[in-house]
């Protein structure tokens, strides 16, 4: 059992480091370019014959840069209503299958993307800030999924 504890714990510290280093990928890879063309810059004025070989370098540096940037997209519709569908529409349901409601609570019917966006901030305030929602969490949502919802909540803001 505190095994079970401690591995859940690191496991969750790896998951922040891993959206902090994610998150600060473009300003890393920002402040790494002027060094890399200067690099560049460098490897051109040495090398002969230099347009060939700096093209080759420069594809070979900047390529898995380009990787390293490359964040998840934005959320699609069709993925937020998989994650809702997964936590939230068994309580949240005109006919809910959870055992414990026979009508949707507080009245809220999440079941299409129209009913999910008409209570988005109401959603944003239960899933990301206080996170009292999913109640009891039984199906786990993780804080990569509340990211994501976070995420189609504030694209749709802009
Ligand atoms: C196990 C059942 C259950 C699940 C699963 C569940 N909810 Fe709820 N939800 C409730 C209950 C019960 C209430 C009423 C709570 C209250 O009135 O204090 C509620 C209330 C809410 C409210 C209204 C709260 C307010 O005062 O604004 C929102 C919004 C909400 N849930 C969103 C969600 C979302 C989004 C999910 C999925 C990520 C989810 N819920 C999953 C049972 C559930």
């Amino acid at each position: 059992m505190r095994h079970l504890k401690l591995t859940q714990r690191a496991g969750r510290a790896t998951r922040s480091v891993h959206t902090a280093v994610t998150r600060s990928m473009p300003a890393v890879v920002g402040r790494g370019m002027p060094f890399i063309g200067g690099w560049a810059r460098r490897a051109r004025a040495r090398l002969c014959p230099p347009r060939g070989v700096a093209a080759v370098l420069m594809i070979a540096i900047t390529a898995p840069t380009a990787a390293l940037a490359q964040a998840p997209g934005p959320p699609t519709d069709a993925e937020i209503l998989a994650l809702v569908r997964t936590h939230c529409v068994p309580c949240h349901a005109a006919e809910p299958t959870h055992e414990a409601f026979a009508r949707a609570p507080a009245g809220i019917v999440l079941e299409t993307i129209p009913q999910i966006a008409a209570n988005a901030a109401r959603i944003m305030t239960q899933v990301v800030v206080s996170r009292a929602m999913p109640l009891g969490n039984q199906a786990g949502m993780t804080d990569e999924e509340r990211d994501r919802i976070a995420a189609w909540i504030e694209g749709r803001n802009k």
